[in-house]
């Protein structure tokens, strides 16, 4: 799963990686002998089976259930009712600040360390808080469908997008640190794995080279990355989105920082693109208006006046920016103590390669993704898969030029 359109064809990035990029193609000697490769893939995403062997509803499988969901007008005044609501909002975060999702969420997750511990050496607890609080709980796009966006929320039937969208990353970053509390001290010691969370991160660049857009340009990134490496790191939100945010963002206890703070073993990066950013702090209609995306106090472009950040792809909202990823590693490396990372979904190998020599802690690389699969919000037309899987006729398998090509780098070359 990525951000936006959830899309990322891998055949563009190979034609990068042949036409672009390459005065010499890069092979697997030019990543350390224990970095690990391989493809993401996804049992929601390919296998369907929502009602197999007592499996209970998911917020997906309503979600994407709801007949009219994008242009059924006549609950949206449910949303802009919502929006209004807000001091019942803040009753609710207080109460949202109970235990009881964090205690189901860890035993949901001790019942696999304890089922599949001597096999699984790395666990990952959540995938993309990001998409979930902002695509799920700000526009709307994705499964709950929870928003209250204005002027136009056309779809929104409930929600609130600027309270919500804290509130569901807050309770992700508390339910990874409990259920990393629970693994380090009952399982970690006997099956010698690790835990770590997968975050989503575009990296992002100034438009301009003026202060305000250099500025906005961190800002941005703390509204993304540091929203959830700050407090896994140094136990707190970033300063900007305490300033931005004020009482709509959730706070720790001390407790719960000390919890935080540090309980990530590595952390997950999925990352496809770069984009600009603008400083946009004195949008009136904003500050009136919030939601979380528009907190930051920017916008993201893909063109700056000049410029574009790179060519387009077939997905819409992916752009060939090579660089970007380097940047990114380094970033994490310089701000938040060389965590190791793992690069979880991504099609660029070939700048990340650098990283090694930059000293940056990466440790591994996923393609994204082993096969054509169900793309939430896009559905089946977004082929991302290494393997074409033709819907028509049982679900054959083809190989693309992607998948040769990556098993082709892999091959062991003495
Ligand atoms: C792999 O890349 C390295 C470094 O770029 C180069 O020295 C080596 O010749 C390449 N090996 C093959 C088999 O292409
Ligand atoms: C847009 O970005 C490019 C580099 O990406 C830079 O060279 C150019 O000066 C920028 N344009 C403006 C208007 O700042
Ligand atoms: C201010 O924000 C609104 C809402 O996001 C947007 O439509 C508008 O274009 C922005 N104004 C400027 C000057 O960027």
């Amino acid at each position: 799963m990525a951000l936006k359109n959830d899309i990322i064809l891998i055949l563009s990035v190979v034609v990068l990686f042949e036409t672009q990029l390459c005065t010499s193609e890069i092979n697997r000697s030019d990543f350390p002998n224990d970095f690990y490769f391989g493809t993401g893939s996804s049992a929601t995403q390919c296998e369907g089976a929502a009602k197999e062997d007592g499996k209970g509803p998911s917020v997906w499988d309503t979600f994407s259930h709801i007949p009219g969901r994008v242009t059924d007008l006549s609950t949206s005044d449910i949303g802009v009712d919502q929006y209004h609501r807000y001091q019942e909002d803040i009753q609710l975060m207080k109460d949202l600040g109970t235990n009881s999702y964090r205690k189901d969420y860890a035993n949901f997750a001790e019942t696999c360390f304890q089922k599949f511990g001597d096999r699984v050496k790395f666990w990952i607890t959540m995938n993309e808080p990001y998409t979930v609080a902002v695509q799920g709980y700000d526009f709307g796009r994705h499964a709950p469908g929870h928003c209250s966006l204005l002027p136009s929320p056309l779809f929104c039937k409930i929600g609130n997008s600027a309270i919500e969208p804290y509130i569901v990353a807050h309770n992700f970053i508390r339910s990874h640190a409990a259920a990393a509390d629970i693994y380090r001290k009952k399982y970690k010691g006997i099956q010698g794995g690790s835990i770590g969370t997968i975050l989503n991160a575009l990296w992002l660049v100034p438009a301009t080279n003026t202060e305000r857009d250099i500025v906005a340009t961190q800002r941005a990134r703390d509204f993304m990355i540091g929203w959830f490496l700050d407090p896994f790191v140094f136990g707190d939100y970033p300063s900007s989105m305490k300033s931005r945010v004020g009482i709509r963002l959730p706070k720790f206890s001390e407790a719960e920082s000390a919890l935080v703070k540090g309980s990530l073993d590595f952390v997950g990066i999925n990352h496809f693109t770069t984009y600009y950013v603008k400083d946009d702090s004195l949008n009136i209609s904003k500050r009136i208006l919030k939601d979380a995306l528009a907190d930051n106090g920017a916008v993201v472009l893909t063109f700056n006046g000049t410029h574009f950040i790179g060519e387009m792809t077939n997905s819409l909202w992916v752009f060939i920016a090579p660089e970007g990823i380097r940047s990114l590693m380094n970033y994490i490396k310089l701000k938040y103590g060389n965590l190791p990372i793992f690069i979880t979904e991504s099609g660029n190998l070939q700048s990340l390669a650098f990283c090694a020599i930059d000293g940056c802690n990466v440790k591994g690389y996923f393609v994204w993704a082993l096969l054509d699969n169900w793309e939430w919000d896009n559905g089946y037309s977004a082929r991302t898969g290494l393997y074409y899987v033709d819907y028509t006729d049982n679900l054959k398998r083809y190989p693309k030029k992607s998948a040769v090509w990556y098993k082709n780098f892999l091959k062991p070359t003495n």
